[in-house]
Parts: structure tokens; C-alpha cells; sequence
């Protein structure tokens, strides 16, 4: 008995430093597991993403109409872009599909339906004041998500630098590729584009040009390809940017605004998220008391017991 309770003890303070204890700050994830994926395939040619490639990825819904992209961090709290409440702040207009390759489904897809939860409130950045930057809001769901191979929570970090010179990271939505293609036309299968991270003094400078002057400041960050014909574009708003870091998948932008779509040298500029990580550690943490998934707030438990574990040995 005493054996067993050590054993637990020792493995609850190694879980602990696995979820980021000292001096691994920068490491931290918020809700683990995160960011894996089973299915790594691609459509060959295509830019149509296979089903569980991108399981984090929902589908933000108005009155049942899809409306932005968004993604899930943990089983009740999901990321999105605050400008995509302009039509609605009312949580109960709103709904998240999870796990589903169309924002488009059927009437009678009951499985979309199954997998659509309720929203219960939304939180919009404080710093957000009705346009870029700071646009990021935390949506909390009204009932906890079942996860499944296609639908796990993607990884947030407390820092990105290191994704700063990255040429493969991702933007994954269901809006439009082609900016000037008809608005009736929305993609009915989520498409996945490569994109390479712009530094700021890049990005500056490509919005610096006379006639498409944009002020890049606050958390706004640019990615996109130099070349045009790669970017997140209309409907693809508060969806997620991602790179993989040592096989897990990090969640680095919220896809934000754009100059047109996929235009040479208008990149596109994404909500910074790192820069966003203490105030969406602070909220999920706060509301997590009775959270199954096991995190920090386990350790208190622990060492109210641990004299009376060692008392046993
Ligand atoms: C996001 O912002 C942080 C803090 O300002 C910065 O260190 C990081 O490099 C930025 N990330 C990217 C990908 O630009
Ligand atoms: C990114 O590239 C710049 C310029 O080449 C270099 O100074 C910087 O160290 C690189 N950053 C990373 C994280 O590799
Ligand atoms: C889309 O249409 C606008 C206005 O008609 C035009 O200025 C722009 O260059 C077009 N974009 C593309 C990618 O063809
Ligand atoms: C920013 O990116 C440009 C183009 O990729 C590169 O030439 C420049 O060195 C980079 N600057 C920094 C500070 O990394």
C-alpha cells in the first residue's frame, strides 16, 4: 500500500514536469494530450484535406450557418477570431461543428449534428477594440467535447519565435482560395494551404506600398507565399495557422484580415497567439476546477497527502 502510494505520488510529480513545470515556461501546453494526428496523408494534387489530418479545426456557426473557422484547444474552450462576433455577441445563436471534412453538411448527416455544440459564452480579447490588432476570442462550450480520431485539441504555445523562419506551416479553412471566384461557390470540402511565416520588417514593408498601405503593429503577424496564390481568404476567419514542432502540432495564428486573397506580396496577417497564451492559460485554468483532464491543480491534492503517503512507507 505504501509502495503503491509512493509510485502514485512519484508518477504524479513526473507528469507534472512533463506538462511544464520549472523552467520549462516556454514549453508549456495548455491541455495534453495535444496536436497529434493519426492521419498524415494527403490528397495527391489536391488541396481538399483528408478527414483527422487537421482534427482541431471547427466550423464557428450563426444560427447553423457557417460563419468562421475556429479551433479546439481543450474539450470545452475553443480559439477563434473576435471580429467574427461583429454580427452577434449572443452565445445562443452560436454553435462549433467538430470533425467533419464539410462546413456544408447535409439535413440528414446526423453525424454533423451529433458533433455541433452549443456555445455558453464567448470572451472577446480585452485589448480587441472592433478591428486588428488583438483579434482573438476564447469561446467556452456548453457541453465538454468527445473526443475521437478526427477531433483532438490542437497545442498553443507560450512562445513562436522559433517558427519565424518557417516555410511550412498551414492554414486550413473553408473559405475561398480565389478571392474573385462567386460568393455563391464556397468550398463544400475544408482545404488545406502551405504557407511560410513573413517576418514583421517584411510584412511592414509589403504593406508600406503606396495603395495598399496597412499598419502592421500589436500582435498582428504576416504568412503567406511571396509569390501569391497561397492564403487564407473570406470564410477562413478565426481559423488556425499551425506548425509542427517535434511531431506535435502548435497552433501559431487565428487567421485574421487580408488584402484580397492569395494576392502577390499581400501576405496574410494572422492574430499572433503566443502573445495571447497567458491570458487563454488564465481563463481555461480558472474555470477548470471540475476539468477531468489532468493538469497542474492535481498537484495541490498531492502534497496534502503526501505526509501521511510518507508516514506510510
Ligand atoms: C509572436 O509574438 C512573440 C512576442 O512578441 C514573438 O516573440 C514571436 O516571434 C511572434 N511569433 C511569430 C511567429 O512571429
Ligand atoms: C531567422 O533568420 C534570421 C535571419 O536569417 C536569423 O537571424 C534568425 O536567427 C533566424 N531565427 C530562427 C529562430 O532560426
Ligand atoms: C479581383 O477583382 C478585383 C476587382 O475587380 C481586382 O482588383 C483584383 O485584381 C482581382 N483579383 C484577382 C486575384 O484576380
Ligand atoms: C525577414 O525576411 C526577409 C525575407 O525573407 C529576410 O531577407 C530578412 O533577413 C528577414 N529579417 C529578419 C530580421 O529576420
Amino acid at each position: 500500500m505504501g509502495a503503491r502510494g509512493a509510485r502514485l505520488l512519484l508518477w504524479l510529480l513526473l507528469s507534472r514536469v512533463g506538462l511544464g513545470g520549472a523552467g520549462s515556461e516556454e514549453l508549456a501546453v495548455l491541455s495534453a494530450p495535444c496536436g497529434q494526428v493519426e492521419t498524415t496523408g494527403r490528397v495527391v494534387g489536391g488541396e481538399a484535406a483528408l478527414l483527422g489530418r487537421w482534427p482541431w479545426q471547427g466550423s464557428l456557426r450563426l444560427q447553423g450557418s457557417h460563419t468562421c473557422g475556429a479551433s479546439l484547444l481543450s474539450r470545452r474552450w475553443v480559439l477563434t477570431a473576435a471580429h467574427c462576433f461583429e454580427l452577434s455577441n449572443d452565445p445562443y445563436q452560436w454553435t462549433v461543428q467538430f470533425g467533419e471534412l464539410t462546413a456544408y453538411p447535409s439535413l440528414w448527416n446526423l453525424q454533423a449534428y451529433y458533433n455541433r455544440y452549443q456555445v455558453e459564452r464567448i470572451i472577446l480579447s480585452p485589448k480587441y477594440l472592433g478591428a486588428p490588432p488583438y483579434d482573438i476570442a476564447l469561446v467556452k462550450l456548453a457541453s465538454s467535447v468527445s473526443y475521437k480520431s478526427h477531433i483532438q485539441p490542437v497545442c498553443l504555445r507560450a512562445s513562436s519565435s522559433e517558427f519565424q523562419n518557417r516555410t511550412d506551416c498551414w492554414v486550413t479553412g473553408w473559405g475561398f482560395t480565389q478571392e474573385n471566384k462567386s460568393e455563391l461557390e464556397p468550398f463544400p470540402s475544408l482545404q488545406e494551404v502551405q504557407v511560410s511565416i513573413i517576418n514583421d520588417s517584411m510584412c511592414l514593408h509589403l504593406y508600406q506600398q503606396p495603395g495598399y498601405q496597412r499598419t502592421i503593429w500589436g500582435d498582428i503577424m504576416c504568412a503567406g507565399d511571396p509569390e501569391g496564390g497561397k492564403d487564407a481568404c473570406r470564410g477562413d476567419s478565426g481559423g488556425p495557422l499551425v506548425c509542427d514542432a517535434d511531431g506535435l502540432w502548435f497552433q501559431i495564428g487565428v487567421v485574421s484580415w487580408g488584402v484580397g486573397c492569395g494576392r502577390p506580396n499581400r501576405p496574410g496577417a494572422y492574430t499572433n497567439v503566443s502573445v495571447h497564451f497567458k491570458w487563454i492559460r488564465e481563463l481555461m485554468l480558472k474555470s477548470c476546477r471540475p476539468c477531468v483532464d489532468p493538469g497542474p491543480l492535481l498537484l495541490v491534492p498531492v502534497l496534502l497527502w503526501a505526509p501521511f503517503l510518507l508516514r506510510l512507507l
